[in-house]
């Protein structure tokens, strides 16, 4: 079936990009929002053929991709990299990557940031955690022209400040999540994600706001759902976090692939003529003198 989001005709304008205007469209048509990272050309390929219409190149790659044990090493120069290659690998989804740690410190930083992302990768959109420290280059850049993308709740790049658990449950605190969701729609962002907060805030924001929300364990009455590509597919053996459902075991089948091979390479069973080569008698005897 043809997601909603992708029109039936294929003229000019159908076969472009999405862009903010369609992730509005598709909050004011009521249409669930479905979000997932990629980090390379394959995992584009694949995601795109899937229907999804929001591709994240998200910083988690620093510890899905690179091994790390937190986003914070991830540099701008991995981010393009990765960007440039999911670009490569789509056609009509909206890529969105995210501005690594401490590179949107100023407006002067995150106008730099956002430029290496959108000239020298090519993504549709740049995602920036936090709420009142970054509303002044969330401005500057949606003035620019950069399309933003909030994210609020647990934000991993200030995982030392915050810890890694559930955010708002107070009401303060839970004020101060709207809040900032509210700020940052006035600054311009076009969605923000909410991570690990509870479901009924996450609800409330969504309904308060006129943009987006997008969710990663923050329950179902937010407007989408975003997930990590390695936790949602089960590459890692044992379990993905609590928010996250194994739609596969795609570690365990890529590991038993893998022992197959090394087996029948031990055993000589592989390559047989089927992989390989022949060549003419008469010129191998030539050769060989
Ligand atoms: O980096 C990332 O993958 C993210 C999602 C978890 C929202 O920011």
């Amino acid at each position: 079936m043809t997601p909603g989001w992708l029109p039936a005709r294929q003229d000019k304008e159908d076969l472009m990009r999405l862009t903010r205007l369609d992730v509005q469209k598709m909050k004011q048509a009521g249409e669930r929002i479905a979000m997932l990272t990629a980090y390379d050309h394959p995992s584009a390929v694949l995601a795109e053929r899937a229907g999804v219409p929001l591709l994240l190149v998200g910083d988690s790659l620093g510890m899905v991709v690179h091994g790390h044990d937190t986003t914070l090493p991830v540099t701008l120069d991995d981010m393009v990299r990765h960007a440039a290659a999911v670009v490569r690998g789509s056609t009509r989804a909206l890529v969105v990557a995210d501005l690594p740690f401490l590179t949107y410190a100023s407006e002067a930083d995150a106008v730099a940031s956002a430029r290496r992302l959108m000239q020298d990768a090519g993504v549709g959109a740049v995602k920036l955690e936090g709420g009142a420290p970054v509303l002044p280059g969330v401005r500057r850049l949606t003035g620019l022209g950069v399309p933003v993308m909030g994210h609020l709740g647990l934000t991993p790049q200030a995982q030392h400040q915050l810890g890694l658990r559930v955010q708002a449950r107070g009401a303060a605190d839970a004020r101060q999540l709207l809040d900032d969701a509210l700020a940052l729609e006035a600054a311009g962002a076009f969605a923000v994600v909410l991570e690990l907060v509870p479901a009924p805030l996450a609800d409330a924001v969504s309904r308060r706001l006129h943009i987006p929300t997008i969710g990663i364990g923050a329950g179902a009455g937010c407007d989408g759902q975003v997930q990590v590509w390695h936790d949602l597919l089960g590459l890692f053996p044992g379990k993905s976090p609590r928010h996250a459902r194994r739609y596969a075991e795609i570690g365990t089948l890529i590991e038993n692939a893998l022992r197959q091979y090394v087996a029948e390479v031990q055993a000589g069973d592989f390559p047989t003529a089927a992989q390989s080569s022949g060549m003419d008698e008469a010129a191998l005897a030539e050769a060989l003198g």
